[in-house]
């Protein structure tokens, strides 16, 4: 019976979202907070001076001017691309044949995935990672090295084997029917298996025929509680491409509602382009649109327009798109989604900031009743920050006088050193036996 324990520090969850409401009612900060968390959930949330007195048994774990928050979720990443991060000079297409398909093609050995996935766990965990959304690769073998090493590890995750039967190397490609089949036996084997859960991932609609398209599309209409993760409209050129592959579909997001694969628990990565049509749809079914802002600077995608879509209504989640995405960092994406939408005229708050890394992106997983915040009842799974992790953001955060001052340095400059510490399904230490 794991113990329970009474974790101390500066405390910041959410009571709304600060998109919708003024920050000062959304934010729930604390001074000197305080978690009482036992069996990975939190119990309760307050003061330290009260829980200390009414649990005064209970073990001690004081992080001191340190700020716990939820775990930082990130909604959309591709962990065997891990090793080609940071890879130089292409546009996505090129970016894609040049870097992503040769190396996701050694996935099909299940001691490379196994090792990548181990690598991947680490390095997003040295982030504050608590939860992510992976796309695998077309191998099976790819997916069960993912959940094996989150299961190990006590992880909430969502992934998927990405399906492709056209428009790919032949090493990469499956078939509508083998795409169908694989996924089926996946959801099978893993969905609902402890703390992880399916998502049907056709990769985008380039690397598909209508006739997975429609596989896929059948295989969510019998699994409607599994997510179903995809790319739309992420660069013009691809959308051109999408155009002729698809002559009688009105825009890119219908070649995915043409064949049942648009819903209230379909993710779509990256959404910058949107036609108002295409918008009008993805909002009026409670879609979720993932922002993915160092990806979209990095391979020159453009600018996600977070203040109007936020203001009309969407789900909207926060992703790193490693290795599209320049860093596995989540406080670097919330630094990129600052300056996309600074060059759109709209200064984000950091609050808002924080809740589209932790909150937010739950919401857009439909898994805010699991995690995302500190309320009691959610899951463990906490990131401590230092908010005084380097010199350069130390002498910042010295003239703070808000906490909203203190932690906006280190969501613009901080890095690794700024994770002081990770808890996952209440525990603060890696790989420990469930
Ligand atoms: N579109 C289709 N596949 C990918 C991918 O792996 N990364 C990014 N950024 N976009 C994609
Ligand atoms: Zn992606």
């Amino acid at each position: 019976m794991p113990e329970t324990k009474l974790i101390l520090g500066q405390t910041l969850g959410f009571t709304a979202n600060p998109f919708e409401t003024p920050v000062a009612e959304a934010a729930r900060y604390r001074r000197r907070g305080a978690l009482l968390v036992a069996n990975g959930r939190i119990m309760a949330e307050g003061e330290a001076d009260t829980l200390v007195s009414t649990h005064p048994d209970v073990t001690r774990i004081d992080y001191g001017d340190a700020l716990i928050t939820a775990g930082f979720i990130d909604a959309h990443v591709h962990y065997p691309q891990t090793g080609i991060i940071a890879s130089w000079g292409k546009r996505l297409i090129d970016w894609l044949n040049s870097y992503t398909f040769p190396e996701e093609m050694r996935f099909g050995d299940p001691a490379y995935a196994a090792e990548i996935a181990a690598l991947y766990f680490d390095l997003s965990r040295a982030h504050g990672v608590t939860t992510m959304a992976s796309y695998c690769t077309i191998h099976p073998a790819s997916v069960d090295a993912f959940f094996t090493e989150a299961q190990k590890r006590g992880q909430r995750v969502v992934a998927g084997k990405t399906c492709m039967d056209r428009n790919a190397p032949e090493g990469l490609c499956d078939t509508a029917q083998t795409a169908y089949d694989d996924s089926k036996a996946l959801i099978g084997k893993w969905h609902g298996q402890d703390r992880l859960s399916y998502a049907i991932t056709p990769r985008f609609s380039p690397t598909s025929t209508p006739e997975q398209l429609t596989a896929l599309g059948a295989l969510w209409a019998e699994h409607p509680d599994c997510l179903m993760q995809t790319h739309l409209s992420e660069q013009t050129d691809e959308i051109a491409w999408v155009k002729s592959l698809f002559p009688d579909a009105r825009d890119y997001l219908e070649t995915y509602e043409a064949y049942g694969l648009l819903g209230e628990k379909g993710l779509y990565g990256h959404a910058i382009h949107l036609d108002p049509r295409e918008k009008d749809r993805l909002r009026e079914v409670g879609a979720g649109l993932i922002h993915c802002p160092t990806s979209n600077t990095f391979i020159g995608s453009g600018l996600f327009d977070m203040q109007t879509l936020m203001a009309e209504g969407h789900r909207v989640g926060l992703a790193t798109d490693t290795g599209g995405g320049s860093s596995f960092s989540m406080l670097r994406t919330m630094a990129a989604t600052y300056e996309v939408a600074h060059l759109r005229h709209n200064s984000l708050h950091a609050a808002q900031l924080l809740w589209l890394a932790t909150a937010g992106s739950a919401k857009a997983l439909h898994m805010e009743d699991k995690i995302g915040n500190l309320s009691p009842g959610l899951e463990a799974d906490l990131v401590v920050l230092d908010l005084a992790s380097t010199p350069d953001i130390a002498q910042r955060t010295a003239r703070a006088d808000t906490i909203w001052e203190a932690l906006f340095p280190t969501i613009m400059m901080g890095d690794d050193r700024a994770i002081r510490d990770v808890w996952i399904n209440g525990r603060n230490t890696p790989s420990s036996p469930l």
